[in-house]
């Protein structure tokens, strides 16, 4: 068995820096939001945590560091701005990859750079341009090389009317994740695709559901991958999607500052993948870290395989 990567995945940081806004950026979905900020997320997603499960994180042994979104809550700019300070904290751009959740985008920001602010992790790497037709507009679907594993970053947040929490990819990503697959697969790699939204039909409800979810899952079925990792349910998940070459294994990990109290779910916790090559394909572990209730500080929360037997697809 050879080890390829150890890939470390936290998502819904929910940094809490949200301190109002100017009534140049208020409007009938953040009013809302800001409620429900105020009124119950406020004494879920603590700074303290964060602090706490990055310090264990820090302690571990991982390759590179995937963040799959909602790091803000209002998707204002002040909070895109401490948040790309937040990054730098957490390594450098080659070490570190972002992709933008539904709270990150949240509303048009006009003239504001939004999320390009953090450009530098969310690009292709080496910053070569890919070979799948015409670069999109967007720069996502992006495609970081970690050796033989390429980790291929899916912007699924779009901005929604007021209480949608849901995503979309769109055609243009889409045709290009379709490609760019197609031709990972001719070069060997590990294909990991990173999305915000939960993306197979069915696994979050209506309002907050990856619009596209069919259309990506038949994509999927079609072109193949060997792992795809997710946030946005604040939840452990595990699915599995029919592939070209096999099942694929579906991982959601939970909010990374989700803290215990009487409104909480599942606390914070992250992932770490152990990825390697095996004589008949790959194989994937996975550690998850995190809080417990009724204990004390952050401990291995399980450990398992989630697939142990995966055919290369050529
Ligand atoms: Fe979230
Ligand atoms: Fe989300």
């Amino acid at each position: 068995m050879q080890k390829l990567v150890r890939l470390a995945h936290i998502s819904d940081v929910h940094l809490a820096n949200v301190a109002g806004f100017s009534p140049r950026h208020l409007n009938l979905k953040r009013g809302l939001g800001f409620i429900n900020w105020q009124r119950k997320r406020r004494f879920i997603h603590l700074q303290s945590t964060v602090d706490l499960l990055l310090e264990d994180l820090r302690q571990q042994e991982f390759d590179h560091l995937a963040v799959s979104g909602d790091l803000a809550n209002l998707g204002l700019p002040s909070e895109l701005e401490a948040a790309a300070t937040w990054l730098k904290q957490l390594g450098n751009p080659s070490d570190v990859s972002v992709i933008p959740g539904n709270h990150d985008i949240y509303c048009p920001l006009w003239s504001d750079q939004g999320t390009e602010r953090w450009q530098d992790y969310m690009s292709n790497l080496p910053d070569v341009a890919r070979q799948a037709g015409p670069s999109s507009a967007s720069g996502f679907p992006y495609v970081r090389r970690l050796g033989d594993v390429a980790l291929i970053g899916v912007n699924s947040a779009v901005p929604m009317p007021p209480g949608i929490a849901s995503g979309q990819v769109g055609m243009e990503q889409l045709e290009r994740l379709q490609m760019i697959l197609f031709e990972l697969a001719d070069e060997g790699c590990f294909r990991l695709v990173m999305i915000h939204h939960p993306p197979l039909p069915g696994q979050a409800s209506k309002r907050r559901a990856l619009k596209d979810a069919a259309d990506l899952q038949s994509l999927i079925a079609d072109a193949g991958a060997e792992l795809i990792i997710h946030g946005h349910n604040h939840r452990s998940m595990l699915a599995h999607v029919d592939g070209a070459s096999g099942a694929i294994p579906v991982v959601g990990v939970p909010s990374f500052s989700a803290t215990y109290g009487p409104k909480s779910g599942e606390l914070a916790a992250y992932n770490i993948y152990e990825i390697s090559e095996i004589p008949s394909g790959y194989s994937i572990a996975l550690e998850q870290r995190g809080l417990k209730r009724d204990a004390e500080g952050v401990m291995c929360l399980r450990r398992e395989k989630i697939s142990g037997v995966m055919h290369k697809q050529n």
